[in-house]
């Protein structure tokens, strides 16, 4: 059995802007949550409070943030971002924003290279963001990348995603987000990762999927996610997306896609498809790029 209804979780203006070598405007990136919002999506992820070094494309941040608050007022607050470290959290406060989402990873390598920390160093940096974000009663995604290979350690073990994944939970994220960052799953392994979840005692209702279009697999793995009870899947308006710090990582899953497979499929979302592809066609002009998303292409 499918689910009735799920919740497509927007990460464009994040996932989809982090990678893109042309600098966008903070007044156009604005203008994209806004439509986002307005095409029905919720949440939609707005930015990152990352070093503006190790991220310039999201260093207007706190602009971005400032402009939408000045437009939306506390709706914008409603709005999740990405927070590493407590540094990035007093950002976050300042602004008195509600939600944020740390980010870990499942392999030593990519905690080196995405985090400048070992694995266990990760969760160290974690603690005390997470006991202050929720002492200000703010909710916390976690998001876990690597879930199903690294570019330079392979295969991952499920046994090691599923520890990794608890330590999260046990540090008190609300919900995880199973990032297949470079997109190397396939199906079976999608359904055998969150099986294992759910022997370790994590229920699906917890969790959340976060395919990348690399390998042409997402809308499969997504299928397989449903089959398995997965309700929040993670998708990117017209498939932009990938992540600067590991290499061979490209587009996220196409909201544009996913929202077409999901109307065949009879299950409710919420979301204005043509909005969406308008937006993303809007979009493609400032980028200078036509959008990657298969739906996108073929709609008139
Ligand atoms: P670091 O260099 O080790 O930081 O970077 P540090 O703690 O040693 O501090 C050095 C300086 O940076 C200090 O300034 C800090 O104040 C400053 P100084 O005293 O030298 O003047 N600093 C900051 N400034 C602003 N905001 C901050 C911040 N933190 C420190 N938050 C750090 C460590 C974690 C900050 C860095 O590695 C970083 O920013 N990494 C983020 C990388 C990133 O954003 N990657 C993409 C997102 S993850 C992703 O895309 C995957 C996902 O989509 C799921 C999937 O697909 O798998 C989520
Ligand atoms: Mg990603």
């Amino acid at each position: 059995d499918l689910p009735q209804k799920v919740t497509i979780y927007e990460v464009g203006a994040r996932d989809g802007l982090q990678n893109e070598k042309t600098a966008i405007d903070t007044g156009v990136k604005a203008d994209l949550i806004t439509r986002l919002l307005d095409a029905g999506l919720s949440p939609v992820e707005a930015t990152s409070f990352v070093h503006p070094k190790w991220v310039p494309q999201l260093a207007d941040a706190k602009e971005l943030m400032t402009e939408l608050v000045d437009r939306l007022g506390d709706r914008a607050r409603e709005l999740p971002v990405l927070v590493p470290n407590e540094k990035g959290l007093d950002r976050a406060l300042e602004l008195e924003l509600r939600h944020i989402a740390i980010f870990g990873s499942a392999t030593e390598t990519f905690a080196n290279k995405n985090l400048n920390q070992t694995f266990d160093g990760q969760w160290a940096m974690f603690e005390p963001t997470m006991n202050r974000a929720k002492t200000a009663g703010m909710t916390v995604r976690g998001y876990l990348s690597m879930c199903f290979g690294d570019p330079w350690e392979g295969q991952v073990e499920i046994a090691k995603v599923v520890e990794a994944g608890k330590r999260l939970f046990d540090l008190g994220a609300d919900e995880l987000s199973l990032g297949d960052t470079i997109g190397v799953a396939t199906a079976g392994h999608v359904k055998a990762l969150i099986q294992a979840f759910g022997d370790a005692g994590v229920t699906t209702d917890r969790l959340a999927l976060h395919f990348h279009d690399t390998y042409g697999q997402a809308l499969a793995n997504t299928l397989a996610g449903l089959q398995s009870g997965v309700t929040t899947y993670d998708a990117s308006a017209g498939g932009l997306g990938g992540c600067p710090y590991a290499k061979s990582a490209t587009g996220n899953l196409a909201t544009e896609d996913l929202l077409w497979m999901l109307d065949g499929l009879g299950i409710e979302h919420g979301v204005d498809l043509d909005k969406v592809v308008d937006t993303s066609r809007w979009l493609a002009e400032h980028l200078g790029r036509p959008s990657p998303s298969a739906v996108v292409r073929a709609l008139p």
